[in-house]
């Protein structure tokens, strides 16, 4: 007999393409197409109990109770789901995270990836991966992408309106071959002071930069796309490298200023450098945050992982490797 309750598994994605930027905030539609690895490290484990007899959603994150903006995200998706169903039950949503929530460690690619999975199946929609990475991308457009396992493209989508949310998804990117490690460094796991959702806001609003950064996005993605093909980590590397180092720069640029990055980054990026001066090849990638993920070789990445905490003392690293994409926890809550 069919359960109304479900439980899914998503892992977080990093982008070596970012995305930064919406064209329709409404409808979650990114301004430019990304592309990512899934990781093999901090799952977020996430139930959808549907909940007649509650008058309303009850939302908690690691087994507190949400409030405010976090909450009202989920039912923002919730209601979503309702309005795709057809259904108007009230739902009980139970997240954990494993990784800390909102420090830039893609906690909302892997929670709006395991919510799209779950609540799908929850209020009876049967969705191909297509239209789970579409659905995932209303609540987080990174999210898109977690759907998938190990490298993934998302397409912006032509348009706008109801055309631009039906081309807006990810799609799987076949590169078997390719299976580097990125250690991740953990230079602060505190909550960002900005949520990436108003400082992208801000700089598609204020900085100069911003239209000079997403032109020259679709030529970074060719790039790697080639680069991907090949199994060049070097060239992968350096494309990530400037296309993430080009987001922080439009960050920087707006008014005022969004600025991610700390001190203890930037001895990060140093390390980086030097390991590549002593020919380690070693390349980085930050997002809405501090921390820093630095893709590499899988047999260099204990070397990478010493250098960066030699670079920035207290830092902790943990390695990942390409994960898979989100599911259905099997037949758990059946
Ligand atoms: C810097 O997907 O978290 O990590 O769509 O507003 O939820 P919303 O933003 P989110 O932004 C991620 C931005 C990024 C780059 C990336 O993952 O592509």
């Amino acid at each position: 007999m069919p359960s109304d309750r479900r439980t899914a598994v998503a892992h977080p994605n990093i982008a070596l393409i970012k995305y930064w930027g919406k064209r329709d905030e409404r409808l979650a539609v990114p301004n430019v197409d990304s592309l990512s690895m899934t990781l093999d490290v901090f799952p977020t484990t996430t139930t959808v109990r549907l909940d007649p007899a509650s008058g309303t959603d009850g939302v908690t994150l690691d087994g507190t109770p949400a409030a405010g903006e976090p909450r009202r995200r989920v039912v923002a998706f919730l209601d979503l789901l309702r309005e795709l169903s057809g259904r108007a039950e009230p739902a009980a949503v139970d997240t954990r995270n494993t990784v800390p929530t909102g420090a830039g460690l893609a906690s909302s690619a892997s929670g709006f990836a395991a919510l799209a999975v779950a609540g799908a199946a929850a209020y009876g929609l049967d969705l191909d991966p297509t239209a789970l990475s579409r659905l995932a991308r209303r609540g987080s457009v990174s999210a898109a992408r977690s759907i998938f396992a190990a490298f993934a493209v998302c397409h912006a989508g032509r348009g706008s309106g109801a055309a631009a949310d039906l081309g807006s998804h990810a799609e799987p990117l076949d590169v078997p071959e390719f299976d580097p490690a990125l250690v991740i460094a953990l230079v602060d796991t505190g909550p960002k002071t900005v949520s990436s959702r108003a400082a992208m806001r801000r700089t598609v609003a204020t900085s100069p930069l911003y239209g000079a950064w997403a032109a020259s996005a679709g030529a970074d993605l060719a790039d790697m796309r080639a680069a991907l093909r090949r199994g060049d980590l070097a060239a992968v590397g350096e494309i990530a490298e400037r296309n993430s180092l080009g987001m922080h720069a439009t960050m920087l640029a707006a008014r005022p200023a969004v600025r991610y990055l700390s001190p203890a980054t930037l001895a990060v990026l140093d390390g980086v450098l030097r390991l590549r001066r002593d020919g380690v090849p070693a390349y980085a990638t930050m997002d809405a945050g501090p921390n820093v993920k630095v893709l590499c070789h899988p047999r260099d990445a204990a070397r990478v992982g010493a250098a960066v905490r030699e670079a920035a003392p207290g830092c902790a690293t943990v390695t990942a490797r390409r994960g898979p994409g989100a599911r259905l926890t099997a037949g758990a809550d059946r």
